[in-house]
């Protein structure tokens, strides 16, 4: 199918701005692996390049393929994701590298329909790896793109509607080049990241003014329309460190929710729960500064307690309170601070325990 007017005089003019303006050196561009592809997009989905290029080479240090991946443990892989975020994305990797091994002996499948059937891969990472990697021709449509097509577009539904989502894909697939695909791909994101910017986008220095009907109208900061106003909630808990000797008890936290899988801190719904947990415990508590993690939806206030147990406490004494948290058991700070934390954690951990690095 032809790409329509306005399609191929952007697409052409996109494609040259990337090839002057563009983005060549990043570290998962100038390969066709899609190890090394698909690692970055999962990476980047939540994250700014400039935090995920450390992340990116420590963990092809550590895991230079996918067997090396599947074959490693989840607390390892965790570990290495710990301060990146969304931790789900790690548990997926883990779960892709797993798959990837299993069922396709080794090598990632090698088209955008396949790629979508792996866990953590959704219909715009498999096309940016199918892209990338394969030369597909197939339509990427992620935050930035979403912002960049919908003011290109003037379109002008609301995005929190599947209806208009769907609509959306189809024209950012109408508009797809006949060749240079890759080019095209990555001028998007790069575009995206630049110029197209949510707030002030520089349109002046834009290659593709003459084709964005947003900018030609100077409605370009109205785009996208997305209603759905995130609730954004508020939730408080006293933060148990319990202290023994040079270890810090940390308990695994369930596999769904906030922080899944890491390994934290046990929490307490109030001040007063934690008084009565702690009424018979030997030792003494101190209270730390207390201060607010920002999730997504979420301001989560914590309030950390550091109880330090008598280092002669005897194993029975300490097992009575161990047994509050079945998941738990005693890391060394050092132990503790390569596994996998959430990042208040570590932080918690380091600016408490300075002798430790
Ligand atoms: N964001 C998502 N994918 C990207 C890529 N390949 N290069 C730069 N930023 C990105």
């Amino acid at each position: 199918m032809p790409a329509p007017e306005p399609g191929a005089a952007f697409a052409a003019r996109l494609i040259d701005w990337q090839r002057t303006h563009g983005r060549h050196t990043l570290p998962w561009q100038n390969t066709r692996d899609p190890y090394r592809v698909w690692l970055s997009e999962i990476m980047l989905q939540q994250t700014q390049v400039a935090t995920v290029l450390g992340y990116y080479e420590r963990f092809l240090q550590r895991f230079p393929d996918v067997a090396a991946l599947a074959a490693a443990s989840l607390d390892d892989v965790f570990g290495l994701w710990s301060g990146l975020g969304y931790y789900s994305r790690a548990r997926n990797l883990h779960a892709c590298a797993q798959a990837v091994v299993a069922t396709h002996g080794g090598r990632f499948p090698g088209t955008s329909d396949e790629l979508m059937t792996l866990p953590g891969i959704g219909r715009s990472t498999a096309a940016a790896i199918a892209a990338f990697c394969f030369g597909e021709r197939v339509a990427i449509l992620d935050g930035n793109v979403k912002r960049v097509l919908t003011r290109v577009l003037a379109f002008d539904g609301d995005l929190a509607e599947a209806k208009q989502e769907r609509a959306l894909w189809a024209q950012a697939t109408a508009l797809l080049p006949e060749s240079e695909i890759e080019r095209y791909t990555q001028g998007l994101m790069d575009l995206g990241a630049t110029l197209c910017g949510a707030r002030a986008p520089t349109c002046l220095l834009c290659p593709v003014r003459e084709d964005c009907a947003a900018a030609r109208a100077g409605t370009q900061e109205r785009y996208p329309v997305k209603t759905r106003k995130l609730k954004r909630g508020t939730r408080e808990h006293v933060w148990l460190w319990l202290h023994w000797r040079d270890e810090v008890w940390l308990e695994q936290r369930p596999a769904t929710g906030v922080w899944a899988g890491l390994w934290s801190l046990p929490e307490f719904d109030s001040a007063e729960a934690f008084e009565a947990a702690s009424a018979d415990w030997l030792g003494q508590g101190e209270s730390l500064p207390s201060f607010t993690h920002v999730l997504t939806h979420l301001d989560w206030r914590l309030h950390p307690i550091r109880w330090t147990l008598p280092d002669r406490s005897s194993a029975a004494r300490r097992a009575q309170i161990e047994s509050a948290w079945p998941t738990g058991r005693w890391f060394g700070l050092d132990e503790a601070l390569a596994a996998g934390l959430p990042a208040p954690l570590r932080k918690l951990l380091l600016a408490s325990a300075p002798s430790i690095t």
